[in-house]
């Protein structure tokens, strides 16, 4: 399915034969959840850290920050392979910062009507930073030619329903594990300005303050429900979070590797960083985190995604030459590989539920 719309002959042309600009299941999706719930939640144990955050929101020290006027002239010094990896990687970073705003925007709006106006106003102003944020990539692909039509892709697609227990744990690791991103491509670009392919990246620095902000404020979040962070739902959580947000950044990176070496990055190594510095970080907000460093953890990082790797190409493969036998088998090696990472030793964070 395409979720595209065209502006000009020549955007038709380029999103008609651009598989690169199509989603698939590792695409992000749309979600909402327990907004009823969320409006009970009790801020005042967390009231210091609760007004400080809403301050630096409301300080909005990004404001002027993602108005675009650099020359694009590095792009066009790109390959059409280097453009399509770079095209695509603007298209998925598009629809997962719009995704952020829209649940942002459902929760404020929701918690504003309930009565919750400090709590709606917080949501307001993430809202705001992730409208931003996909507008400022929607700029830069209508600047290749590509127009995504966002409130009607957020239309047509499922939305996805989640217990508040499950936002609050999984957008508190996207923020976060999208701040190590930025950060990082922005730390590697800076040592490498020659691989600096676009003016989108030399924006990274400040914007990955807004995702490490938003994840502080999730932190917070879940601190106003001691629940989650005990026991055996905290040690599940804390699993199932982390392993599955993981699993995503590992076959997404591997999917995009064309991506990673047009800015000289190891997409396998870029992954290992990512996830070792989000794991440290989440030990300040979850109870449990993997034990990268003892564990086989990141040994079965490569074997999925080699084994994801061969299952791709085997479903690529023209009709009749894949053998079914094969691809019994490399699902089963699949599957248990997957048990296997996520049953991989954890370790208690230092900061353990006050
Ligand atoms: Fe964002
Ligand atoms: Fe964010």
């Amino acid at each position: 399915m395409t979720t595209l719309s065209s502006p000009s002959p020549a955007a038709t042309a380029s999103v008609g034969a651009a598989p690169h600009l199509r989603e698939d299941l590792l695409t992000p999706r749309f979600y909402t959840t327990q907004i009823a719930k969320a409006a009970t939640t009790d801020i005042e144990p967390q009231r210091p850290i609760f007004d400080a955050m809403l301050a630096e929101m409301e300080a909005d020290y990004n404001r002027d920050h993602f108005d675009r006027r650099t020359p694009l002239d590095r792009l066009r010094a790109l390959s059409a392979a280097d453009k399509e990896a770079y095209e695509s990687y603007l298209v998925r970073s598009c629809v997962s910062e719009f995704s952020g705003f829209l649940l942002f925007k459902e929760l404020s709006r929701r918690l504003i009507q309930s009565g919750r106006t400090d709590l709606g106003r917080l949501f307001q102003l993430m809202a705001r930073d992730e409208a931003r944020h996909a507008g400022f990539l929607n700029r830069a692909l209508v600047a290749e030619g590509i127009t995504i039509d966002l409130p009607s892709l957020s239309g047509k697609r499922p939305i996805t329903w989640f217990p508040l227990s499950w936002v609050l744990y999984s957008v508190y690791l996207s923020e976060k594990i999208g701040y190590w991103r930025y950060i990082l491509i922005d730390r590697h670009l800076k040592a490498h300005p020659d691989n600096s392919v676009a003016p989108l990246f030399d924006f990274f620095e400040p914007w990955c303050q807004d995702e490490n902000r938003h994840g502080d404020i999730f932190n917070m979040l879940i601190r106003c429900w001691p629940g989650l962070r005990r026991g055996l739902r905290g040690h599940l959580l804390s699993r199932f979070f982390l392993w599955s947000v993981f699993l995503t950044h590992s076959l997404t990176v591997c999917e995009r590797g064309d991506f990673y070496a047009l800015l000289g990055l190891d997409p396998a190594r870029f992954d290992d960083e990512v996830m070792r510095q989000t794991n440290r970080t989440a030990q300040r907000a979850f109870p449990m985190v993997f034990d990268l460093d003892n564990s086989r953890y990141l040994q079965l990082r490569d074997q999925l995604v080699d084994t994801f790797l061969q299952l791709k190409a085997l479903a690529e493969a023209p009709a009749g030459s894949h053998p079914w036998l094969q691809r019994l088998r490399l699902r089963a090696q699949f599957a248990s590989q997957l048990l296997q990472q996520f049953c991989q030793p954890m370790v208690a964070s230092a900061e353990v539920v006050a």
